[in-house]
C-alpha cells in the first residue's frame, strides 16, 4: 500500500517560509520513501551518486511503472481489439483501464475523449493537421505564444502553409510571462491579439524552458467568447499541477507519459467529444476504420478514429500505472516540495556573480533556467555531468524564446518530487567550482 502524504504547508503560502531551513518546511513529506521507489537513483555516474535534474526532458520511473510494463510483456503480450482469444481480451482490458484512469485524472467527461498517441509532439501534430483540414482557410489566423516548444510551433507553421493561414504570436515579457494584450505604442491602447480571423489558440500550460505557469483558463475563456478553438500543450503541467480539462474549458489538451513518471513513447490528446467527432483523422491504417473498399473508407468511432495501427500497449499500461502512482500521493504536497526546491535553488544560484535566471514569472513550477557571464552552458553541463549531475543545456526546443531573451541557450535544472535540498546544494557547489575553472 502506498503511503498517503499529507501536506502541512499550502504551496501558495510557501513564500512566508523561504527563510526557514528548507528541509523543515514540510516535515511530513517523506522524500526518502519516494526516492526508494526509483531504482535509477541508486546508479553512479562518473563514480558519483546520480543527481537527476532533467525531469522536464523525461522524468525517472518508479518501480511500479517499470513492473507494470514488463508484466504486460511477461504475462499478457497480445494485440488489442483484434482477437477473441484470452490474452487479447486481457490486453484490451488493461489498455482501456489505463484510458479510464487518465479520464478520471484529467476529469474528461468520456473515456473516448482520451486518445493515445506517442507523445505530446504526436498529439499536437494530430491537432494541427486535423484542425487545419477542418477550420483553416486562406487568411485565417492561428495564435500561439512566444514561449512555445517547437512541437507547438512547427505543426502550426505546416498547417498554416498548407491552408494559406497566418501564424500570430502572443509576446513574452522580460519576466517570461505572456502578454496577450500588447500595448500599441502609437495609440497607447491595448491591442487584442484575437481577431475575427483567429480560428485556433494553441498555448502551453507550463513553459518547459522558463517554468512559467500560464493563465490558460483565462485565455481559453477569452478565446471561447469569440468561438476560437483552444489547444493546450500540457506536457510540463501534468507532472506538477492538477489538470481538470472541464474546468479549464479547453477543446484539446496534449501531454506525454514520460514526463509524468510514465514510459517514453506514450502520450495523450484529450478532446471534447463534439469537436473530435467533427475532426478528420490524421493517420490512416488498421483499427481507425469502420469499412474499407478500394474506392473509399469510413472511420471507426472515437477514440479509435485517431488511433491507427498497433498502439504502444505496454507503455499505455505503464502510463496508467504512473498516473495511479501519482494519485497515491497528495499532489499539493508534491507541488509544495518541488516549489521549495525551486525557491532554494533560486536563492542560492542568484548569490553567484554574473548569474541570470531566464524566467522569473510569479507562477512557476520547479524549472530553473540560467546563464552565467563568461560561461558556455554546454561546458557547464559537461562539468556538472562529471559530478554526476544531469541538467539540460541548449535551447530546449524553444529557439524563438532564446532569441527573445538574447541568449543562445541556458543551463536548465528541472525538479521532480524525488529531488532533495542536498541535491540542489550539490549542484550549486559544483556550479561554483565549474565557473572558477571556466572563467
Ligand atoms: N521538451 C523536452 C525538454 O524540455 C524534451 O527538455
Amino acid at each position: 500500500m502506498a503511503l498517503r502524504i499529507r501536506c502541512v504547508v499550502a504551496p501558495s503560502r510557501f513564500n512566508e517560509f523561504t527563510l526557514m531551513k528548507p528541509a523543515a518546511v514540510n516535515p511530513t513529506f517523506d522524500v526518502e520513501e519516494i526516492r526508494a521507489q526509483f531504482p535509477i537513483l541508486k546508479e553512479l555516474v562518473h563514480g558519483k551518486p546520480l543527481v537527476y535534474f532533467d525531469n522536464a526532458a523525461t522524468s525517472q520511473k518508479p518501480r511500479r511503472v517499470i513492473k507494470a510494463e514488463s508484466a504486460y510483456y511477461a504475462t499478457i503480450n497480445a494485440n488489442v481489439h483484434r482477437g477473441v482469444h484470452t490474452l487479447s481480451t486481457k490486453a484490451t482490458e488493461a489498455q482501456e483501464a489505463a484510458r479510464e484512469t487518465i479520464r478520471k485524472h484529467i476529469n474528461a467527461r468520456h473515456a473516448h475523449e482520451v486518445i493515445f498517441t506517442s507523445g505530446t509532439t504526436a498529439s499536437l501534430n494530430l491537432a494541427a493537421f486535423s484542425l487545419g483540414q477542418l477550420l483553416l482557410n486562406k487568411g485565417d489566423e492561428v495564435l500561439i505564444s512566444g514561449m512555445e516548444h517547437h512541437a507547438n510551433i512547427v505543426p502550426w507553421q505546416l498547417a498554416c502553409e498548407r491552408h494559406g493561414a497566418v501564424l500570430k504570436v502572443i509576446p513574452v515579457t522580460d519576466a517570461g510571462e505572456l502578454e496577450p494584450q500588447r500595448r500599441n505604442d502609437a495609440t497607447g491602447s491595448a491591442t487584442d491579439l484575437f481577431t475575427e480571423r483567429t480560428k485556433v489558440l494553441a498555448v502551453s500550460h507550463v513553459s518547459n524552458t522558463l517554468g512559467t505557469i500560464n493563465p490558460v483558463k483565462k485565455l481559453i475563456a477569452e478565446a471561447r467568447k469569440r468561438g476560437i478553438i483552444t489547444v493546450v500543450d500540457g506536457a510540463q503541467a501534468i507532472p506538477h499541477l492538477d489538470v481538470d480539462v472541464q474546468d479549464l474549458g479547453c477543446d484539446l489538451y496534449a501531454f506525454s507519459g514520460h514526463k509524468a513518471y510514465g514510459p517514453t513513447g506514450t502520450g495523450v490528446l484529450y478532446g471534447r467529444e463534439d469537436l473530435l467527432e467533427r475532426m478528420p483523422p490524421w493517420q490512416g491504417g488498421g483499427e481507425m476504420i469502420d469499412t474499407v473498399t478500394l474506392e473509399k473508407s469510413t472511420w471507426a468511432k472515437l477514440p479509435f478514429k485517431f488511433e491507427a495501427g498497433t498502439p504502444h500497449i505496454a507503455g499505455i499500461i505503464g502510463l496508467g500505472e504512473a498516473i495511479r502512482w501519482m494519485e497515491d500521493y497528495d499532489k499539493a504536497a508534491m507541488a509544495a516540495h518541488e516549489h521549495m526546491l525551486l525557491e532554494h535553488a533560486t536563492k542560492e544560484l542568484l548569490a553567484m556573480d554574473g548569474l541570470r535566471i531566464i524566467g522569473t514569472a510569479k507562477e512557476k513550477v520547479g524549472v530553473i533556467s540560467f546563464v552565467i557571464d563568461g560561461v558556455h552552458h554546454y561546458d557547464l553541463g559537461t562539468l556538472l555531468d562529471q559530478q554526476g549531475i544531469a541538467v539540460r543545456t541548449g535551447h530546449h526546443c524553444t529557439q524563438p524564446l532564446m532569441e527573445r531573451f538574447g541568449v543562445s541557450g541556458t543551463t536548465r535544472a528541472s525538479f521532480a518530487c524525488f529531488n532533495t535540498v542536498d541535491e540542489v546544494d550539490l549542484m550549486v557547489t559544483a556550479t561554483r567550482k565549474a565557473v572558477k575553472m571556466l572563467r
